[in-house]
């Protein structure tokens, strides 16, 4: 994806969201201390239009709030405890925005944006990000993914040099993304479902010069069978297991 990335990628997702509460700073800054080589986390607007980062539509599974994300302002979100649902010791963790995770760790690593606008296709979601990244200078330490074209095309016409990853849903729901309809996008990579990953998948997409990320990923024997695919990065919850999976299998120079 990037020169400096090492190959095949630890994603972690959500931050090393094994250990600590999903899509938070904690859960960054450990998955960095981890050595994972990048963070996925899950983007979406507030009801007054800022980036926040959180994977449900609404607040009720990881905090102690009810309600839709895109019906409660910045501040109402800010009010929530997003730690105490995985553990006490997490008490007091907030839903960061997008813009506190680039200050917070920004220039320390990659950073996958999933843009989740996935009930308001057409929303401000990708303009808004593309700003963000932007202003942080972040233009290559960031690679935008997303289930919905219409907001990777968005964030590309905005922001040509970012590059943008295709999310191809489980089973049949995603073969249009696996197949040439999803390459119609010119994607720089492919993110498929760990089920759906085969080496013909792996093989016909490498062909056409792109990567194939694939999430989510936690099992050790999983995860050596995707590298005897070849596949070029694996979203996990546990960077540390991932690690362990890869040794010697890691090549840090990335041909593409
Ligand atoms: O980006 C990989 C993965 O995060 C996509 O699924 O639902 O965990 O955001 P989800
Ligand atoms: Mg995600």
């Amino acid at each position: 994806m990037y020169p400096s990335l090492p190959r095949p990628t630890i994603f972690a997702h959500r931050g090393a969201s094994a250990y600590a509460p999903e899509n938070t700073l904690a859960a960054f800054e450990l998955a960095l201390r981890q050595s994972a080589d990048a963070i996925e986390l899950d983007a979406k607007l507030s009801a007054d239009g800022q980036v926040v980062v959180i994977h449900d539509q609404t607040v009720d599974r990881t905090t102690n709030g009810q309600g839709k994300v895109n019906q409660l302002t910045l501040r109402q979100l800010k009010e929530l405890d997003a730690g105490s649902h995985f553990d006490a010791s997490f008490r007091g963790e907030q839903i960061p925005t997008l813009e506190e995770v680039f200050e917070a760790v920004g220039q320390r690593t990659w950073i996958n944006v999933e843009l989740t606008n996935y009930n308001a296709i057409f929303d401000d979601l990708p303009d808004e990000a593309v700003k963000l990244v932007r202003r942080h200078n972040l233009e290559k330490r960031v690679i935008f993914s997303s289930f919905n074209p219409r907001a990777l095309l968005r964030a590309r016409k905005l922001s040509p040099d970012i590059p943008i990853a295709l999310l191809a849903l489980p089973g049949p729901a995603g073969s249009w993304a696996r197949s040439w309809a999803g390459c119609l996008l010119a994607y720089r990579a492919l993110h498929p479902e760990v089920r759906d990953v085969t080496p013909e998948l792996v093989a016909s997409v490498h062909k056409r010069g792109c990567l194939v990320n694939v999430y989510t990923v936690n099992q050790v024997e999983v995860m050596q069978r995707l590298l005897t695919m070849q596949v070029d990065g694996i979203f996990t919850d546990d960077p540390v297991l991932a690690r362990q999976a890869f040794a010697g299998f890691r090549a840090d120079i990335d041909p593409g």
